[in-house]
């Protein structure tokens, strides 16, 4: 289990800014509650994403993998960590971590009050521990 922090205080304070700018542009008439994610990839590509509610409110995704989806769409796959910003600093949700685990397992996780305050630095694999990934699908494994 790698948790050694892979970004320095430079790249999370961009990372949070961006998410911080792209929460400004979420969609979320129905819940109200605005959320900002932004990923930085290891050739420095940063991705942005928000929630995009639906009238049919499960169709609903989340900033987190709107901006996982973002960079994988553009041939980026390679994550190095992504910050999150919503008010009260949420962590996220169960399904986002299932896809941020599809990418790695050490993915730096950074989680911010809307203010741009980090509540908390983390990884994937402490937010998902003992997870079902690539591996398991493998025939040998
Ligand atoms: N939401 C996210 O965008 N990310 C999360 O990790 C948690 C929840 C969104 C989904 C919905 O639009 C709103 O927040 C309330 O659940």
């Amino acid at each position: 289990m790698a948790t050694e922090q892979n970004v320095d205080e430079t790249e999370i304070a961009a990372l949070v800014e961006h998410a911080r700018a792209a929460r400004e542009k979420a969609y979320a008439p129905y819940s109200d509650f605005p959320v900002g994610a932004a990923l930085l990839t290891s050739n420095g590509g940063i991705y942005s994403g928000v929630n995009i509610e639906n009238a049919s409110y499960p169709a609903t995704v989340c900033a987190e993998r709107v901006a996982i989806f973002t960079a994988v769409a553009t041939g980026a796959r390679d994550i190095v960590a992504l910050a999150v910003v919503t008010r009260g600093a949420g962590s996220p949700c169960g399904i986002c971590r299932q896809v941020l685990a599809e990418f790695g397992t050490d993915i730096t996780v950074i989680i911010a009050h809307e203010t741009g305050t980090v509540r908390e630095v983390t990884a994937v694999s402490l937010l998902l521990p003992d997870s079902f990934g690539p591996n398991n699908l493998k025939r040998d494994s």
